[in-house]
């Protein structure tokens, strides 16, 4: 099968709404909210988080600032009778794998967070590196490209399915390799990455400080991690997609970028470059309705050892 080039990718059909959630583990419901002024998702399908007080939002009502569209139409109009069902990462992309990559967001990406990618690669040649929550693939291609060998890992077996159809000649060569893996199911103390990346993965992690701990094990000394997001201080409350007229909830968590950092540099890892970007810095943000707070983040680090 060919390989998708980002440049071939079919945009919109598909419109996402982030919010917050309320909960963590899997499938669970939330009670229903009185007003849910939407706003479409960006990046990722992702993922809000939550911090300790989120407990509180739940009952009240949730208000979104659009953090890049409004959309009216997908604005949840729940009674009481009729709850809000709040989807585990695994489940919620299960449910919108076939509409991610063609998702109106995408391009956003590819064109803000994409060439950030593609300077980060420059120097990563013929090495061993994990993609973590590597969903459809759609950063891989860059690496592949380079020599590198490459372990894509996802919690959601129908996002790795997809990733695993564009990359056969890849998988049969033996230089990439994908995973049906939550992060925190790695286990391969024998094989240390010399980098790392994960793209808008964060705000699916309700344990943070244990996705870090996590990198640690697994990068070898001196080596390197992306790790982009969009950006807590976003006004939403959870993931919310909009596929085909159903919605599709997901529980996403936000970690204050300052705890972000802490953590990392807990665990040893330098914080060699942080950038966070406002509207006015990023293209296609015409639909995105503030211009105030950062739109998404980037962090590279470096694993002292
Ligand atoms: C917003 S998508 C990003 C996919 C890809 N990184 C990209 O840039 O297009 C987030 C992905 O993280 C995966 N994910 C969420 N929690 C995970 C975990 N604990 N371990 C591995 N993957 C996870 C989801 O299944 C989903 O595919």
């Amino acid at each position: 099968m060919e390989i998708k080039s980002i440049n071939k990718i079919n945009y919109p059909r598909t419109n996402l709404n982030i919010a917050f959630t309320p909960k963590k583990k899997s499938d669970h419901t939330i009670p229903p909210q009185k007003t849910l002024d939407g706003m479409t998702i960006m990046a990722i399908p992702i993922i809000a988080a939550i911090n300790h007080n989120q407990e509180a939002i739940r009952g009240k009502n949730i208000t979104f600032d659009g953090q890049f569209q409004p959309n009216s139409k997908s604005i949840p109009k729940k009674s009481n009778s009729n709850p809000i069902q709040i989807y585990s990462a695994k489940d919620g992309y299960n449910k919108i794998a076939d509409h991610y990559d063609t998702w109106k967001w995408q391009k956003f990406w590819e064109e803000n967070e994409m060439p950030l990618i593609m300077e980060w690669s420059k120097n990563k040649k013929n090495s061993y590196g994990a993609d973590i929550g590597v969903g459809t693939g759609r950063n891989l291609k860059i690496f592949l490209d380079n020599n590198n060998q490459i372990d894509g890992f996802d919690i959601s077996d129908e996002m790795i399915t997809i990733c695993k159809q564009k990359y056969p000649d890849y998988i049969d060569k033996g230089t990439l390799n994908c995973y049906n893996l939550s992060i925190f199911d790695i286990n391969n103390s024998n094989h240390k990455y010399d980098w790392i990346i994960s793209n808008r993965v964060v705000s699916n992690i309700e344990d943070l400080e244990k996705f870090i701990q996590t990198l640690q094990k697994i990068i070898k000394v001196g080596g390197e991690c992306f790790i982009s997001d969009v950006h807590p201080d976003r006004n939403y409350d959870y993931t919310h997609l909009n596929i085909d007229n159903n919605d599709i909830y997901i529980e996403t968590y936000k970690h204050p970028i300052q705890q972000i950092k802490q953590l990392f540099e807990k665990y040893n890892f330098e914080i060699v470059k942080y950038e966070e970007f406002l509207k006015d810095n990023l293209k296609l943000t015409n639909t995105i309705k503030t211009d105030i707070k950062p739109i998404f983040y980037y962090f590279i680090l470096k694993y002292k050892g």
